[in-house]
C-alpha cells in the first residue's frame, strides 16, 4: 500500500477509485487517514515533486510499505462497540479477504479451510442466542486474578463493558464468518491438534487484517463455540468439519485504532533456555 501515484487498491490507480465513490470512496477515506498519519513526508516530497532518485525512491517505498504493515499489524483490534450496525458489507469485500486468507500457512498443504459467511437474519439470530447461551455459562468461571499494576486488570472493565455490547447487539451486525476446517481433533495427541488449528487460525487472522486494510473491521470470538454442535447444525456445517473461530463482521465507525499495552514482549521471549531473556 503506498501513497502518492504508486497507491493501488485491487490492482486500481487511486484516482481510478476517487472517481468511483460511494462505498469504495469511504474505506479509501480510512486508509489514507491511516496512510496520512504514517508518512506525510514523503507524500509530501512526492506531491510536490521533489527529484528522487530510483534507489532513494525504492527505499522510501520499502520504510512506507514497513510502517503501513507494522501499522495494521499492531492497531488490528477486536472492534465490538465501533462496529457499523446499519450499513452493509458487501460480498465482494468478503471473497477479497478469504482470497487473501487462504495464502496462509496450511499443514502438508491440505488447504482443509472453509468459511462460512452467515448474513440471513434468522440464521445470525440463531447464532446470536447460542453464542449468548455460552457467554452467560463463561460468566460463571473463576477468574484470573491480576496485581493492579497490570495492565490486563486495568482493561478489564472496559473489555467487559465492550463484551456486553457485542452479547447484546450480535444479531444485528450484518456479517458473521466462521472460520472451518476439515476434520475433528480433539481425541488426537498435541502434534494433531497443533498442526491442524495451525492450519486454520494464520488464515482466520489475515483476513481480520484484509479486512481492516479496507475500512471492516472484525472480532475474534469462540463463545459460540461452547455450543458448537448447535452452531453447526443451524448452518447445516457437516459432524467432520471443526469451527475454529466466529468473526462478527461490519464497516468500523472512526479511524483512531491504537496499539494495545501488552505485557512486555521481552518477558515474553526465551532465548536458548526457558526463562533467559536479553
Ligand atoms: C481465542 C480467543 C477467543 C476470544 N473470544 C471472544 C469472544 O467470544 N467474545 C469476545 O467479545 N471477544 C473474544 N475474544 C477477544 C479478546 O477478548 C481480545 O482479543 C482481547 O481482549 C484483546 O483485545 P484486542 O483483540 O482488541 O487486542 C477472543 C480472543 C481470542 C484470541
Amino acid at each position: 500500500m503506498l501513497p502518492g501515484p504508486r497507491f493501488q487498491v485491487s490492482g486500481q490507480t487511486l484516482s481510478s477509485l476517487l472517481r468511483e465513490g460511494g462505498e469504495t470512496m469511504d474505506s479509501l477515506k480510512a486508509i489514507l487517514a491511516l496512510m496520512l498519519g504514517l508518512s506525510t513526508l514523503n507524500i509530501g516530497s512526492q506531491a510536490y515533486g521533489q527529484a528522487q532518485t530510483p534507489a532513494e525512491e525504492k527505499k522510501g517505498e520499502a520504510s512506507q510499505n514497513r510502517a503501513a504493515l507494522d501499522h495494521l499489524l499492531t492497531t488490528t483490534r477486536t472492534v465490538r462497540k465501533r462496529l457499523d450496525l446499519t450499513r452493509p458489507v458487501d460480498a465482494k469485500i468478503i471473497e477479497e479477504a478469504i482470497e487473501i486468507a487462504v495464502q496462509a500457512p496450511t499443514g502438508s498443504n491440505v488447504q482443509g479451510w472453509h468459511f462460512v459467511v452467515v448474513t440471513d437474519p434468522e440464521k445470525k439470530k440463531a447464532i446470536a442466542d447460542l453464542y449468548r447461551k455460552g457467554a452467560d455459562m463463561y460468566a460463571n468461571r473463576p477468574r484470573s486474578e491480576y496485581s493492579a499494576d497490570d495492565p490486563r486488570a486495568k482493561q478489564r472493565a472496559q473489555i467487559a463493558k465492550s463484551g456486553a455490547y457485542l452479547y447484546k447487539h450480535l444479531h444485528e451486525v450484518p456479517v458473521l464468518v466462521f472460520a472451518c476446517l476439515e476434520g475433528r481433533f480433539e481425541k488426537e495427541p498435541q502434534f494433531v491438534q497443533a498442526s491442524m488449528y495451525g492450519s486454520i487460525l494464520p488464515a482466520a487472522w489475515s483476513f481480520m487484517l484484509a479486512l481492516r486494510a479496507r475500512g471492516v473491521g472484525a472480532a475474534w470470538t469462540t463463545l459460540a463455540l461452547i455450543h458448537e454442535k448447535e452452531v453447526a447444525q443451524a448452518l447445516g456445517i457437516p459432524d467432520n468439519i471443526t469451527l475454529a473461530v466466529m468473526m462478527p463482521v461490519a464497516y468500523y465507525k472512526g479511524t483512531d485504532f491504537k496499539p494495545a499495552k501488552r505485557l512486555p514482549a521481552k518477558e515474553h521471549t526465551h532465548w536458548n533456555t526457558w526463562g533467559q531473556h536479553r
